[in-house]
C-alpha cells in the first residue's frame, strides 16, 4: 500500500501486549507481537508458512511461538526452531521478522528495510512517562485513512463545529494562527487571547477565572505523529495556568483504515482519579464520538481513494498546515520510492 516504509510506526501502547499473543494489521501486513520470557517484545509475521494459519491462533512456548495447527515453532527472529514431526527444517520455513522497540510506553515498529532501522530515529515522546505527570491512554480503530486524522488535527478550525460544546471558544474568530516548517516537521499554532474558558477545562478553574489566553499548538512528524500542547493562562491569575499535552499517533492499517492511539498528559491534579475519569470521557466523546464519525464519513464519500489531493479539494488559507503535512509526507514517500527504483535499476550495458 501507499505509505512510507523506512520509518518507525506505532504498533500500539506497550501495555497492550502483556503475556499473550497480540496481532494487528499494519500497512496491510498482519503482524504478531509477543513478549519473550525476559519481557522483550518481538514482532514477526502472523502467518505460518506451512498452511498459512495465523500464528496468533497458537501459543507462546518460552521465547517461541507454536503454530496452533501442526505445532511448528518460530522464534522472535522468524526462524523455525522446532518441527515436532521430525528433524527436517526447510530453510524456506521462516517468517518475516520486524524490528520493534519499546520506548516511552510505545511499541515502535519498523516496516521497511531492516538495515536502515535505527533506534536513534525514534521520535522523543518522553513526555508520556515524565516524572510529575499523569498520562491517560486510549485508542480507537478508524475507518479512514490516517492522513485524514492528521488533517483534522492540524486544522483546529473544526473545533468550533465538531467540538463546540467541549472546546469551542467565543474568541476563536480572532485567533492568531501560524504555520512553521522546521527540521522535517510542521507546527500549527493557535493563540486565542482573552478567551472564555472552553467547557472541557471549566472544572479546572474556580469561578474567579473567566478569561484565559488559550493556546493550542500541534506538532506533526512523519509518518503520523502529532503532539498537541495546550495551555490556558488566566488573564488575572497567570499562576493558575494549566498545561496539557495531547499525543495523537496514527498508524495505517490499510489504505483506508487506521489505528488511532491517543493520550493526554497533565501536570496538574495528577493524583485525582476524578480528573482521570474526566479525561477518559473527553477522549471518548471528543475523539471517538465527535472526530471519528465525521472523518469516517469523509472517507466513505472518498470511496477507496486515500489521497485527498488527487480529488482536487477546494482549499482555503486555514488548510495550510494540513496541506504542508501532506506535501511533506508525499515528498518523503517519493524520495523513498526513487531510492528503491534506483537501487533496483539494472546497470546499462552502454553506459
Ligand atoms: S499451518 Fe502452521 S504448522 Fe501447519
Ligand atoms: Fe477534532
Amino acid at each position: 500500500m501507499r505509505g512510507l516504509k523506512n520509518c518507525w510506526y506505532v504498533a500500539g501502547w506497550a501495555h497492550e501486549v502483556a503475556d499473550e499473543l497480540f496481532s494487528r494489521k499494519i500497512l496491510g501486513e498482519q503482524v504478531l507481537i509477543y513478549r519473550q520470557a525476559d519481557g522483550k517484545a518481538v514482532a514477526i509475521a502472523d502467518l505460518c508458512p506451512h498452511r498459512f494459519a495465523p500464528l496468533s491462533m497458537g501459543r507462546i512456548r518460552g521465547d517461541n511461538v507454536e503454530c496452533g495447527y501442526h505445532g511448528l515453532q518460530f522464534d522472535g527472529t522468524g526462524a523455525c526452531v522446532h518441527n515436532p514431526h521430525g528433524k527436517a527444517l526447510p530453510t524456506a520455513c521462516r517468517v518475516k521478522a520486524y524490528p520493534i522497540i519499546e520506548r516511552h510506553g510505545v511499541l515502535w515498529l519498523w516496516m521497511g528495510d531492516q538495515t536502515k532501522a535505527a533506534a536513534a530515529q525514534i521520535p522523543d515522546f518522553s513526555h508520556l512517562v515524565a516524572q510529575g505527570r499523569k498520562t491517560i491512554y486510549g485508542g480507537t480503530p478508524v475507518s479512514a485513512s490516517y492522513e485524514l486524522i492528521a488533517d483534522n488535527l492540524m486544522d483546529a478550525s473544526h473545533t468550533q463545529y465538531v467540538h463546540l460544546d467541549l472546546l469551542g471558544t467565543d474568541a476563536f474568530a480572532k485567533a492568531k494562527h501560524e504555520v512553521i516548517e522546521e527540521d522535517g516537521s510542521i507546527h500549527s499554532n493557535y493563540l486565542v487571547a482573552d478567551s472564555s474558558v472552553p467547557a472541557a477545562y471549566r472544572d479546572y478553574f474556580d469561578d474567579s477565572i473567566q478569561t484565559v489566553d488559550y493556546s493550542v499548538n500541534f506538532h506533526w512528524q512523519a509518518p503520523g505523529l502529532v503532539i498537541n500542547r495546550v495551555s490556558l493562562v488566566p488573564n488575572d491569575h497567570p499562576d493558575k495556568a494549566i498545561y496539557r499535552t495531547g499525543t495523537h499517533l496514527m498508524t495505517p492499517e490499510t489504505e483506508t483504515t487506521c489505528h488511532y492511539f491517543f493520550a493526554h498528559t497533565r501536570n496538574f491534579q495528577i493524583d485525582d482519579t476524578r480528573v482521570d475519569a474526566r479525561t477518559r470521557r473527553w477522549q471518548k466523546l471528543g475523539l471517538t464520538e465527535q472526530d471519528g464519525p465525521i472523518i469516517e464519513a469523509c472517507q466513505r464519500m472518498m470511496g477507496n481513494e486515500s489521497d485527498i489531493m488527487k480529488m482536487r479539494p477546494v482549499l482555503f488559507p486555514f488548510d495550510e498546515a494540513a496541506v504542508r503535512v501532506r506535501r511533506m509526507l508525499q515528498r518523503l514517500i517519493d524520495t523513498e520510492l526513487a531510492a528503491d527504483t534506483n537501487a533496483s535499476a539494472p546497470i546499462s550495458a552502454t553506459a
